[in-house]
């Protein structure tokens, strides 16, 4: 047995002992379910995502991992401790009065967590999530791929979204291909886990600012895997959970193929309504295009794209090529 394996079956335990407090301890019950429950989520959601609850004690879990057994070197190592240097006891528990979200490998072990404070305050972060680890990098991981692999190949689409709730309440809609970044910059490395099971992403990121910047900056990473990609946007304020929510899981279905465009239009609208009529900034539009679609490996899909752009910005589309040849000479 290697080290690895014996945070596998630490990160195992926690999860069991997280799901435990929720389902059957008394502040689990009155604190953690009443949470999922005014969020609307089911039993059945729950129990499918291994979701769960921290306790406020200081050491609950720690204690708890001691008296199995466990060393307080192994408990720190699978993120779940914190230890002061120099400090006499063996620490605190990372994951204090939260409610717990499990991060699996593709393969669903369990090799993270995400905790979630019940009410706002401004003194502590939204959500805490586990450290770096020898199991964990979090640039390498998708929330939700072991629930969403077989139907996202099924499907041969997945859908990527923000955050770990949008994911629970999209699968709670009957959507199951459906994977979330965690908040964090899209990585090369996510793309390529999304590129085992399907080549197209249709991003749905939150209705704000940072969500369309967000989609702005994941579009080039997916495109320059060879991905098509096409992208939704949300009402302003709204994220996929919140809307689902909102409006039902039929009109949801139909919202999302009615506002899906591809990349094209979704940058260029963004890009031309930042840029206003200043026609320096426009032509800023067209260069950044330019840089977007020369990044595409297929040489057919280009060309499509070409031509889609200079409709939308009433260019000539040799114009457009002869930019993007200049780019990939200058990139050589
Ligand atoms: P959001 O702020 O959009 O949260 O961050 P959310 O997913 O909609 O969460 P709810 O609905 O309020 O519960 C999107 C994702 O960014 C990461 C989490 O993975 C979150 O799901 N995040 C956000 C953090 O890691 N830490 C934070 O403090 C906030
Ligand atoms: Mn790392
Ligand atoms: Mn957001
Ligand atoms: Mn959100
Ligand atoms: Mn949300």
């Amino acid at each position: 047995q290697n080290a690895r394996d014996s945070l596998y079956i630490i990160l195992n335990y926690a999860k069991n002992y997280f799901q435990q407090q929720l389902q059957q301890h008394e502040e689990g019950q009155a604190i953690g379910l009443s949470y999922f429950k005014e969020r609307g989520f089911s039993k059945n959601i729950l129990d499918k995502f291994e979701l769960g609850y921290s306790l406020e004690q200081w050491d609950g879990f720690t204690k708890s991992a001691l008296a199995k057994g466990y060393s307080a070197d192994i408990i720190e190592k699978a993120g779940l401790l914190i230890h002061k240097e120099g400090s006499r006891t063996a620490g605190y528990d990372r994951f204090r009065g939260r409610v717990i979200f499990p991060i699996h490998s593709v393969a669903g072990k369990v090799i993270a967590f995400g905790a979630r404070i019940l009410k706002a305050d401004k003194s502590q972060p939204k959500y805490l999530n586990s450290p770096e680890t020898e199991v964990y990098h979090k640039g390498d991981v998708l929330y939700g791929v072991f629930q969403a692999k077989n139907t996202i190949r099924q499907q041969d689409a997945c859908y990527l979204v923000e955050g770990y709730t949008d994911v629970l309440s999209l699968h709670q809609a009957g959507i199951e291909n459906v994977v979330a970044s965690s908040g964090t910059a899209l990585t090369v490395e996510q793309i390529k886990l999304i590129a085992r099971f399907t080549s197209n992403i249709t991003i749905l990121y939150d209705g704000d600012i940072a969500g369309v910047k967000a989609a702005l900056r994941g579009l080039d990473l997916v495109l320059e895997e060879g991905l098509n990609v096409n992208v939704v946007l949300f009402p302003d304020g709204d994220d996929p959970d919140s809307y689902v929510r909102k409006v039902g899981a039929e009109a949801f279905k139909t919202y999302i193929q009615n506002a899906s465009q591809d990349f094209i239009a979704f940058k260029t609208k963004t890009l031309l309504q930042e840029a206003g009529t200043d026609p320096f900034k426009r032509a800023e539009v067209i260069s950044e295009m330019v840089q977007s679609i020369v990044k595409i490996p297929d040489a057919i899909k280009r060309q499509v794209f070409f031509q889609r752009t200079a409709e939308m910005m009433q260019v000539d589309e040799q114009m457009l090529i002869s930019e993007g040849n200049k780019v990939i000479r200058k990139q050589q």
